[in-house]
C-alpha cells in the first residue's frame, strides 16, 4: 500500500474542497483533495450562480477571483413579480452598498481547479472506495485509485463532499442530529444560449406556481419553474418549457423574452437539511455535506463559502499561532450562519411557490405578505437606519408592524438575503430577542446546538406560514410544528 502525510486531506473536490484547499494552500498549508470523479464530471455539473459579496471577498482572499471581476456580472438587486406587476428590490441602497455577482458556479470551479493544477497543489481524481478512519486520534483516508490502495494520514479530515458523501455517514449515529425537510414540488430547469430576459433575477409567484429568470452571462440564462416531484425532464419539450414559462412572468417579460434550443434540463428536489455538530474530533464537514438549502435564496454556495473561510482561518490560527481556540467554535459559528439562511428559505420559499394543499385562507395570507414587498417604503432607506431605529425606539413587532411593517419585511428580507447584518441583528429585526411576535412556535424538540441559541427555524410562527409534511429519514428530526 502506497502511504503518505499531510497537514490536512480534503475529502471532495466541488466549491468547498477546491476553495479551502486554495486558501490552506495559499497560507502554507500542506493538503491533498481526493475526489471520486473525474475532473471533466465535476466540471461539466450544472449548479449555482450566485455569489454574496462575502463569498466574492473570500475569493480574492484565495486570489482566484480575477476572471470573476471581468466577467462576473453585478447585480444591485433582484425583482419580484407577482399580481402581474414587477417590483425591485435594490440591494446597494437597502444594504448601503453591497451587491451580488452572477457568475455561474462551473466557471468558479473551473478558475479553482486551474489554480490548483498552476501551483502545483495535489488533486486525486477517480479516487475509488474513499474511506475516512481514526478522525478521533490519528486520521488516515484510504482510497484505490488505478487499482492501488492509499493511505494518506493527516492532522485533519475536512469532508467538503457534498450532501452523498462519506465523511458525514461516518460518523457514529450517535454523535450526530440531522434535520430535514423535503418540499412537496421540484424546479423544472433550462439552460438555453439566449440573452436574459431581464438585467436582474425575476422571482415570480404565480397560481399556476412558482418561476424565476436568471442567467449566467450576457449570453446565457437559465430559468426555472416549478414542478411536481415525480415530474420527468424528457417529457417536457423545448416549446412545452418556454410555454409555460411565459404564463408564469410578467406580461413584459413574457412578451420580450427570447427563446432557443436547450443545452440543459434537469429536475432539482427542493430540500432544507443541516447536520450538527460539524466537527467530529478531527473530522470537520464543510459546504453541503452539512447542510443543504432550497436554491430559491441562492445560499448554498455562499454557505459553503463561509463555511470555508471560518474553516481555513481557524486552521490557519492552529498552525501559524498554535492555538485552537478558532477549530474550537468552527461548528457554533458556521452554524449560527447556516440557520439564518434555513431560516430564511423556510420563509422565502412557500411564500414564492404554489403549496399543493394549500387552502384558500392560505393563498390569501401569501397574497398579503406579498403586497408588502411590492409597497414597501423600505426601498429608499438603508436597512441599518431601520434596524438602529427599531433598536432605539424598542418597537415591539406587533407595534412596529403598524407603524413600519413594510420596512421590517424589507430588512427581513435584505438581512437574510444578503447576509447584510450579524445574526443578532436579524434575530432583532424580527422580533425574536424580544418574544415579540405573537408566541413563536417552537418545532417540537428543536434545538440548533449551536452558539446562535435562538437558531432560525424557531421563528415558524413569524411568517404565518403552514409548515406541511416532510419525509423522515431515520434518525432525522422533522422541521414541523
Ligand atoms: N469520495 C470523494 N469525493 C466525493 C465522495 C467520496 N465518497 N462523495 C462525493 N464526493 C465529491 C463529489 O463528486 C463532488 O465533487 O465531493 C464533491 C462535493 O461537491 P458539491 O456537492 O458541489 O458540494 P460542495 O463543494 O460543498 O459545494 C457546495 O453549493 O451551489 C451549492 O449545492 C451546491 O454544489 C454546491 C454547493
Amino acid at each position: 500500500m502506497e502511504t503518505r502525510r499531510v497537514q490536512v486531506a480534503i475529502v471532495g473536490a466541488g466549491p468547498s474542497g477546491l476553495l479551502l484547499g486554495q486558501l490552506l494552500h495559499r497560507a502554507g498549508i500542506d493538503n491533498v483533495i481526493v475526489e471520486q470523479r473525474s475532473a471533466e464530471y465535476v466540471l461539466g455539473r450544472i449548479r449555482a450562480g450566485v455569489l454574496e459579496q462575502t463569498t466574492v471577498d473570500l475569493l480574492d482572499e484565495a486570489g482566484v477571483a480575477a476572471r470573476l471581476h471581468r466577467e462576473g456580472l453585478i447585480h444591485e438587486g433582484t425583482q419580484m413579480a407577482f399580481g402581474g406587476k414587477r417590483y425591485q428590490i435594490n440591494f446597494r441602497k437597502l444594504t448601503g452598498g453591497k451587491t451580488v455577482t452572477v457568475y455561474g458556479q462551473t466557471e468558479l470551479t473551473r478558475d479553482l481547479m486551474e489554480v490548483r493544477q498552476e501551483e502545483g497543489a495535489p488533486t486525486i481524481y477517480e479516487a475509488l472506495d474513499v474511506s475516512v478512519h481514526g478522525f478521533d486520534a490519528n486520521p488516515v483516508v484510504r482510497f484505490h485509485k488505478d487499482g492501488a490502495e492509499q493511505e494518506i494520514g493527516c492532522d485533519f479530515i475536512a469532508g467538503c463532499d457534498g450532501y452523498h458523501g462519506i465523511t458525514r455517514a461516518s460518523v457514529p449515529a450517535a454523535a450526530i442530529r440531522t434535520f430535514e425537510r423535503v418540499y412537496p414540488f421540484g424546479w423544472l430547469g433550462l439552460l438555453s444560449e439566449t440573452p436574459p430576459v431581464s438585467e436582474e433575477l425575476i422571482y415570480c409567484n404565480h397560481p399556476r406556481g412558482f418561476a424565476l429568470c436568471s442567467m449566467r452571462s450576457p449570453t446565457r440564462s437559465r430559468y426555472y419553474v416549478q414542478c411536481s416531484l415525480d415530474e420527468k425532464a424528457e417529457s417536457w419539450t423545448d416549446q412545452m418549457f418556454w410555454d409555460e414559462l411565459r404564463r408564469r412572468v410578467d406580461p413584459e417579460a413574457a412578451e420580450t423574452m427570447v427563446t432557443g434550443p436547450s443545452i440543459e434540463k434537469s429536475v432539482a428536489p427542493l430540500r432544507s437539511f443541516v447536520a450538527e455538530p460539524m466537527r467530529f474530533g478531527k473530522l470537520f464537514l464543510a459546504g453541503d455535506a452539512a447542510h443543504i438549502v432550497p436554491p430559491t435564496g441562492a445560499k448554498g454556495l455562499n454557505l459553503a463559502a463561509s463555511d470555508v473561510g471560518f474553516l481555513a482561518r481557524a486552521l490557519v490560527e492552529f498552525y501559524r499561532d498554535k492555538s485552537s481556540a478558532g477549530l474550537d467554535r468552527y461548528s457554533g459559528r458556521a452554524l449560527c450562519r447556516i440557520w439564518k439562511a434555513e431560516r430564511f428559505s423556510w420563509w422565502f420559499t412557500p411564500l414564492m411557490h404554489r403549496i399543493p394543499e394549500d387552502v384558500p385562507r392560505d393563498v390569501r395570507a401569501r397574497s398579503s405578505q406579498l403586497s408588502w414587498v411590492g409597497r414597501s417604503p423600505s426601498g429608499g432607506w438603508p436597512a441599518s437606519t431601520i434596524l438602529s431605529a427599531r433598536r432605539q425606539l424598542s418597537w415591539p413587532v406587533e407595534a412596529g408592524e403598524f407603524i413600519d411593517g413594510l420596512s421590517v419585511f424589507g430588512c427581513l428580507f435584505l438581512s437574510s438575503f444578503l447576509n447584510g447584518c450579524s445574526a443578532s441583528e436579524a434575530r432583532q429585526a424580527v422580533g425574536i430577542d424580544r418574544g415579540a411576535v405573537g408566541k413563536p412556535r417552537t418545532p417540537q424538540g428543536l434545538s440548533t446546538g449551536s452558539s446562535c441559541g435562538a437558531g432560525g427555524l424557531s421563528t415558524a410562527g413569524a411568517s404565518g406560514l403552514r409548515w406541511w409534511p416532510v419525509s423522515l429519514s431515520s434518525k432525522t428530526v422533522a422541521l414541523q410544528t
